[in-house]
């Protein structure tokens, strides 16, 4: 890339980082409210339990208003999974024992407990884990964090981390950042390890717009690799070896669609830097509504809706199930001639949605493509199997039969996944007995999520 275009990308960078680093006044009260949290935690834990500020936070990669502090409270490496859990959740009780505080158990590799402290205005992770100084040590998988903080802060100079913001803002606008598996995004420790293992945020820009598959990074000699016994070895095509720990890839859980679209958006931003490209079109424009109207119009699509009930799960349960529930529909819809632009799934309020948006039209025939007609068995076989044909076609010397469709309108076809006769009334968390279907139009109260749902579909 030109001079030209590398000083324009990097203002852009710049007046980002104006809108999104902690103002100083933003940090200070920041570190006086860990402080004061740390000296209650104190109080609380057993002698002989560190408590550690991990996170971005405590590695200067951290966005505006963004006060997510991350805690962790280690135990000797020899104590039991079992029995620092239990005080782990135990510790977080007693520090949202404030009249308005509140508490949430979360469950990853294991249990641990969020917290918002209503006087200090705080949303704390307090974490369990066990003190290691070496990954071999590890008995849990968060009992590499305090090591990850030692290589971010040995390792990145202040530039970096300032470009760290701004590639995780580049990536929140474009709603591929955060290790959620809804998201299936870049992880922020993700994002640190790209920034050292380039230099620069540009850099890794360019790195991504040219990049081929696999991709294969080792922030530990920030070589780059087509390795293919990694491949086999983490069964992936995109790998970042954590430098604390070679066995563990610090992308597992990013996408192919994620990471697919980051090389787009990339290659789009650098081939003309603007602010437009860099945020994206994320909801909060004004254009957002417009922008769906105008696909729906464009596409002539129809929408429709299945609202569900979900069980009072953990989202990162249910979501999942929603998806592949959401995926089988999409295949049978095209089995019966309906093909699916895009669907999205979300949870509101132990609700379940599966939202699709596809051609409009009736299909009241489809057509089956048969053998051959020379293959005189299989074309006999393909007969007897389709007795009543609107039509047998042969297309050059191929047999086909035109047939009525069972599913003559997409309509038809929700109706019988909802009563349970396509696939079957129940399955995992998803069930459709009771489900509500909206076709055309969705409904005002639920607008906001399915819009913005399917704007991430259609926008790098
Ligand atoms: P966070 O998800 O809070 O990330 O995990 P972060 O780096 O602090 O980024 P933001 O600014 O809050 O979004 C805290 C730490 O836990 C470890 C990482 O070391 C991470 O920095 N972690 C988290 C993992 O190793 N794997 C995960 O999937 C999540
Ligand atoms: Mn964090």
């Amino acid at each position: 890339m030109d001079n030209e275009g590398r000083s324009k990308a990097n203002r852009i960078f710049e007046r980002v980082l104006s809108e999104i680093k902690p103002s100083k006044e933003e940090t200070a009260e920041t570190i006086a409210h860990i402080n004061a949290v740390m000296a209650r935690l104190k109080l609380i834990v057993d002698t002989g339990v560190d408590i550690r500020v991990v996170g971005s936070v405590a590695r200067g990669t951290n966005m505006r208003g963004y006060a997510d502090i991350d805690i962790f409270v280690l135990f000797d490496k020899n104590s039991r999974k079992e029995d620092i859990v239990k005080r782990g959740l135990q510790y977080g009780r007693k520090l949202a024992s404030g009249k308005n505080d509140r508490l949430e158990i979360k469950y990853a590799e294991h249990p641990y407990t969020r917290i918002w402290l209503d006087d200090l205005g705080l949303k704390i992770d307090l974490v369990p884990a066990l003190k290691i100084g070496d990954a071999r040590e590890r008995g849990t998988a968060v009992d590499r964090t305090p090591l990850h903080n030692e290589f971010i802060n040995a390792n990145l100079t202040d530039k970096q981390r300032d470009d760290t913001r701004v590639l995780k803002y580049l990536l929140k606008s474009h709603n591929l950042y955060g290790a959620e598996v809804k998201i299936g995004g870049f992880p922020g420790y993700l994002c640190e390890l790209l920034i050292h293992q380039f230099g620069s945020l540009f850099k890794t820009l360019e790195f991504f717009s040219v990049a081929s598959s696999p991709i294969i990074l080792d922030p530990r000699t920030r070589n780059s690799t087509k390795d293919e016994s990694l491949v086999k070895k983490f069964n992936s095509n995109f790998i970042v070896i954590d430098p604390v720990d070679g066995d563990r890839n610090v992308a597992a859980g990013v996408s192919r669609a994620s990471l697919s679209r980051f090389i787009l958006l990339a290659r789009m931003f650098l081939k003309k830097p603007n602010a437009e490209t860099f945020y994206g079109r994320g909801f909060s424009s004004i254009s957002a509504k417009q922008l769906v109207d105008q696909f729906v119009k464009q596409t002539g699509s129809g929408l429709y809706l299945i609202e569900t009930t979900v069980p009072d799960k953990s989202e990162d349960v249910v979501w999942p199930q929603l998806k592949k529930n959401a995926g089988l529909i999409s295949n049978l819809l095209a089995r019966y001639g309906y093909e699916v632009y895009l669907s999205a799934v979300w949870v509101k309020a132990r609700k379940g949605y599966l939202l699709f948006s596809m051609p409009d039209d009736k299909i009241p025939a489809i057509l089956r493509k048969g053998p051959e007609v020379f293959m005189r068995k299989a074309a006999e076989n393909f007969m007897r199997s389709h007795r009543r044909p609107i039509a047998t076609i042969v297309r050059d010397s191929t047999l086909c039969f035109l047939e009525s469709n069972p599913y003559p309108s997409a309509t038809a076809l929700f109706k019988n996944v909802l009563s349970g006769k396509l696939l079957g009334s129940k399955r995992n968390d998803v069930t459709f007995k009771g489900a509500r279907l909206f076709a055309g139009k969705i409904p005002k109260n639920l607008a906001f999520e399915a819009y913005s749902e399917m704007l991430k579909k259609i926008t790098i």
